[in-house]
């Protein structure tokens, strides 16, 4: 069976969204599911300068962790990706990381399950959840859900460590995505696939 790459959006590698996403991995573990976590960082991470270039080259220009979860995409089943909430939106670290991997990865992330979790001090939450969700919900993704919105409140570790609701959502968040998991391969091995596409249409406008 395929991994779950799990990337961490914090620059605090042993922070709130950290302990979100351990969660998440741990239920994917319980289900006998493999997984991958990256961290952010601290370093400036890039954001898209709209070269063009990976449109030729399926790489993006800038070669750092993007390449290298491109390179290893093949390895995963599903994406979940994690973020603090800042000023009511995912990291803008995050932000251009992902950027770029949906802009070069193109439809390499297709038929992959795709998730996300945010993790507060107060508010902002959803605005950064639903934003984040944009990336699969555009890329053919099937996102998987929880009992509620994949969020947990703190502002430290300890304080993240107290929300029980929190907690439990990202267990059951791992739980399904187990399911999902394992639903697709069953419906794999019976014969169905993903839909073939029609050739791609843009209208950039409307005349
Ligand atoms: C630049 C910045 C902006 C923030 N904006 C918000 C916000 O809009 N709403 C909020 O509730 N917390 C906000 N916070 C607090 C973090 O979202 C919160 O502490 C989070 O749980 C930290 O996660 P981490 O430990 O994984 O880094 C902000 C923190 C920083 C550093």
């Amino acid at each position: 069976m395929k991994k779950v790459l799990l990337i961490n959006g914090s620059p605090n590698e042993k922070g709130c969204t950290a302990l979100a996403l351990e969660e998440v991995a741990a239920a994917l573990k319980r289900r006998g599911i493999e997984c991958e976590t990256r961290n952010i960082g601290k370093k400036p991470v890039a954001g898209c300068i709209a070269c063009g270039s990976c449109r030729k080259t399926g790489k993006c220009v800038f070669d750092d962790a993007v390449n290298e979860i491109l390179a290893s995409a093949d390895e995963y089943a599903a994406l979940v990706v994690g973020s603090p909430v800042y000023y009511a939106g995912a990291s803008g670290q995050l932000c251009a990381l992902l950027d770029r991997l949906f802009y070069a990865g193109g439809g390499r992330w297709e038929g992959k399950i795709g998730a996300c979790a945010v993790s507060c001090r107060r508010g902002g939450a959803t605005a950064a959840f639903d934003r984040l969700n944009k990336y699969f919900l555009m890329s053919n993704m099937p996102v998987a859900p929880s009992q509620y919105w994949n969020q947990i409140h703190g502002n430290t570790r300890e304080e993240a460590a107290q929300d029980a609701e929190g907690l439990q959502t990202m267990r059951t968040l791992g739980d399904n995505i187990a399911w999902m998991m394992k639903s697709f391969e069953a419906a794999e091995r019976a014969g169905v696939r993903i839909p073939e596409r029609e050739e791609r249409v843009r209208t950039n406008f409307i005349r």
